[in-house]
C-alpha cells in the first residue's frame, strides 16, 4: 500500500441466487382482492420469487457459492462475511455464521445486519469500512432476505409487493484511489418506527398464542405513509450525494435503486435529471426483496455486459427504521 495514498474498496466479484418458483399477478389475483393492472400501475411488480423450502442461509449461501465460482476462488480465502437481512433463520446464531459454515469459510469471522431495505447499502459501507481500515483483505458483503416468510397472504396491501432473493459482493483493496467506494450518506429516523415494522417475536412481545392470533409476526406496513417519506428521501439523498462529489447526471452511468415501487425509482431519477435507460431495474421480476434488491440489480447488469470498469453509479435506498441512504461507487472490473 502507498504510504500517503487512501486504500479504497473495491467490488471483485458478485453471486446472486433467485429461487425458481414464481408467484405472478394473477396468483394473487386468486388469494386477495386485487388485479394484475392494478399491481402493475402502481408498483412495477409482475412476478416474484417464493422460496417454498428453506430459509435465507440457504438463499444467502447459494448466492456466496455463485460469486466464488464465478471468480474461482476458494471460500478459505474470505476473511469476514456480513449478511444484510430483516429475514434471519433465527435470533442467533446469526445467518453469517451458518453462511460461513455451509460455504466452508475456516478462516472468516462475520455478523448480521438490520437495516432493513437499506441493508445492503449499510452493510457495504461496513464492509468497505474493514477494507479501507487494512486489517482485512476479503470480505464478502450479502443481502439476503425472505420476505414471503413474514408476509400476511390475506393483507393485499403488503402481499403481492415482496419475493425471496439473495446477491453478494466481495470486496478487496485497490491503490486505484478513482476505482471502488468514493462516498457514502447513511441516516436513520427510529421517528418511522409506527410506519413499517414487525412487532411480534422481539423482546416487546415475546411469542404467545395471542401475538400469533394478533399476526404480530407479519410485516405491517402503512403503504401511504411510507410511500411519501421514501420519495423524498431516496430522491432527496441521491441528489445530495450527487452535489457532494460535483457529479452531474452525464457523469453517472447507472442509478441503482433498492426496488420497493416503480413510482418511487421514478421520483429519484427525476430529481437527479438521470433518465430512464440509465436506471436499474428489475422490480418487475423479483419485486421487493428488502436487502438483496440493489446487489441483485449489480450482478445482472454486470453479468449483461452492462456496467463497464470506471462506470460511476450511485446507489440508493429507503427503508424501515426509518434508514435510507446513497453511495458513490466506481466499478472496478
Ligand atoms: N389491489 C387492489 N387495490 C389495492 C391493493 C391491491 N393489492 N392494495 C391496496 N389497494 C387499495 C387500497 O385499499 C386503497 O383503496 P381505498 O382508496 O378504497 O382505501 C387504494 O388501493 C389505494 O391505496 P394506496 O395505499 O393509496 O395505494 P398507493 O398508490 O399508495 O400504493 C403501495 C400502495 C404499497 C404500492 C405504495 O404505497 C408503496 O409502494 N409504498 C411504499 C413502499 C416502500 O417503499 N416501502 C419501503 C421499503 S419496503
Amino acid at each position: 500500500m502507498e504510504k500517503n495514498g487512501k486504500r479504497r474498496a473495491i467490488v471483485t466479484g458478485v453471486g446472486m441466487y433467485a429461487p425458481d418458483k414464481i408467484l405472478d399477478n394473477a396468483f394473487f389475483e386468486k388469494i386477495v382482492d386485487t388485479n394484475d393492472e392494478w399491481i402493475r400501475s402502481r408498483t412495477g411488480i409482475i412476478e416474484r420469487r417464493i422460496l417454498e423450502n428453506g430459509a435465507t442461509s440457504d438463499l444467502a449461501t447459494k448466492a456466496a457459492e455463485d460469486l466464488l465460482k464465478s471468480i474461482n476462488m476458494s471460500a478459505e480465502e474470505i476473511d469476514a462475511i456480513i449478511v444484510a437481512t430483516v429475514t434471519p433463520d433465527m435470533f442467533f446464531p446469526a445467518t453469517a455464521c451458518l453462511v460461513q459454515n455451509n460455504i466452508g469459510a475456516k478462516n472468516a469471522w462475520g455478523f448480521d445486519l438490520s437495516a432493513a431495505c437499506s441493508g445492503f447499502l449499510f452493510a457495504f459501507q461496513t464492509g468497505c469500512s474493514l477494507i479501507e481500515s487494512g486489517r482485512y483483505k476479503k470480505v464478502m458483503v450479502i443481502g439476503a432476505d425472505k420476505m414471503t416468510s413474514i408476509v400476511d397472504y390475506t393483507d393485499r396491501n403488503n402481499c403481492i409487493l415482496f419475493g425471496d432473493a439473495a446477491a453478494a459482493v466481495l470486496l478487496e483493496p485497490t491503490e486505484d484511489e478513482s476505482l471502488g467506494m468514493q462516498d457514502s450518506l447513511l441516516k436513520v429516523d427510529g421517528s418511522g418506527k409506527d410506519a413499517l415494522y414487525m412487532l411480534g417475536g422481539g423482546s416487546l412481545n415475546p411469542p404467545t398464542h395471542e401475538t400469533v392470533d394478533k399476526k404480530m409476526h407479519y410485516l405491517y406496513q402503512d403503504g401511504k405513509a411510507v410511500f411519501k417519506v421514501a420519495v423524498k428521501g431516496m430522491a432527496d439523498i441521491s441528489y445530495d450525494i450527487m452535489q457532494k462529489n460535483n457529479l452531474t447526471s452525464d457523469d453517472i452511468a447507472y442509478l441503482v435503486p433498492h426496488q420497493a415501487n416503480l413510482r418511487i425509482i421514478a421520483a429519484t431519477a427525476e430529481r437527479m435529471g438521470i433518465s430512464k435507460d440509465k436506471v436499474m431495474i428489475n422490480i418487475d421480476r423479483y419485486g421487493n426483496t428488502t436487502a438483496a434488491t440493489i446487489p441483485l440489480c449489480l450482478v445482472e447488469y454486470y453479468r449483461n455486459g452492462k456496467i463497464k470498469k470506471g462506470d460511476k453509479l450511485i446507489l440508493s435506498a429507503f427503508g424501515a427504521g426509518y434508514t435510507w441512504g446513497a453511495i458513490y461507487l466506481v466499478w472496478a472490473i
